[in-house]
């Protein structure tokens, strides 16, 4: 990112600046899965706590990227209580010098009948947009995570296309994430045709699937314990998120990880290669998860699993 970053200052410098392509400000991100985005939080894990920002941020991220299900927390309008809480969180975020990415997480309503649920889509978009006017540009938006089934990316794109205007009347320079069909598949995202300023586009990562989502019992399919780490895996990994570099516009790798169940070794060598692959084509990661099976910390103390610190931080 700061070769970019450094190109952009060379550019400035020579007068060219409105040439050069703003970066994404978001580096070292994480996600905080099965909180907001449970059917109800801590239906899926532990609640947020204020101990846990403490210790993301101390950890050194500079995003924290929040799954929230507004799809289920809706009825004419999102439920006050919720929104509430959400923008609780979002500000504990930011008081920890956290820029937030508040992401519709598990729409799946819309996913499998678009057409019944765009208007709801809109009208969340349009709430949320009126709600946080006026909120600093630490605070990002994602419309839409992994769209899938029905809801290809042309599909998606027109709901995008609705929802953009709308937003932009309130948010002219916020920052706006926006992802392709096949859940926010790298090949999608390089599909999608390129937007205006001050929006970046988010692909997910996590092949190959049967290993960094081994011993899951909650995956279509289950896959037995494997390794990974071989040189031709770690240069199949490295091409891949090298590709997701677009020359015209900024790109997010919004998720990558590996279950805690893994061998920490492979697990590891995974991290470690996706994570300096995306520094090294100057895109801005966000790991999945704080917990939610794929944690970076030991729940019952303080300390990060053995080796992960420096697989993803050094
Ligand atoms: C996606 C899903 C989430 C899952 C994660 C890893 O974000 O929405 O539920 O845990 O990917 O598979």
């Amino acid at each position: 990112m700061w070769l970019r970053r450094s190109l952009a200052a060379v550019m400035l410098a020579a007068g060219l600046a409105s040439t050069a392509l703003a970066d994404l400000p978001v580096e070292r991100c994480l996600n905080f899965g099965n909180a907001l985005d449970a059917p109800f939080e801590g239906a899926w894990g532990p609640a947020i706590t204020e101990h846990d920002l403490d210790w993301i941020a101390g950890a050194g991220f500079d995003t924290l990227r929040l799954p929230v299900r507004f799809g289920s927390h809706w009825k004419d309008g999102i439920w006050p209580g919720f929104l509430a809480r959400v923008e609780q969180v979002i500000s504990q975020a930011q008081s920890r010098g956290l820029t937030v990415i508040l992401d519709l997480h598990h729409f799946d309503e819309l996913m499998s009948d678009p057409d019944a649920h765009a208007e709801t889509f809109v009208a969340i978009w349009t709430e949320l947009a009126d709600h946080f006017e006026g909120y600093d540009e630490r605070l990002i938006f994602e419309l839409l995570n992994e769209p899938r089934g029905a809801l290809t990316t042309a599909r998606v794109m027109e709901l995008y296309q609705t929802v953009m205007p709308i937003i932009r009347r309130k948010h002219p320079e916020r920052w706006i994430i926006l992802g392709g069909g096949h859940m926010n598949s790298l090949d999608e995202m390089l599909s999608m045709p390129a937007m205006g300023p001050r929006i970046a586009l988010s692909f997910h990562y996590y092949d190959p699937m049967p290993f960094t989502h081994q011993q899951s019992h909650w995956t279509d399919e289950y896959y037995p314990a494997s390794r990974w780490g071989r040189p031709e895996e770690r240069a199949i990994a490295r091409a891949a998120i090298a590709r997701a570099a677009r020359p015209d516009m900024p790109v997010f790798l919004g998720e990558f990880g590996v279950v805690r169940e893994a061998d920490g070794v492979s697990r590891n060598a995974w991290i470690e290669t996706v994570r300096k692959a995306a520094e090294d084509a100057g895109i801005g990661w966000c790991y999945w998860a704080y917990g939610a099976g794929f944690d970076l910390r030991d729940f019952s103390g303080y300390e990060w699993h053995p080796g992960l610190y420096r697989a993803l931080m050094e």
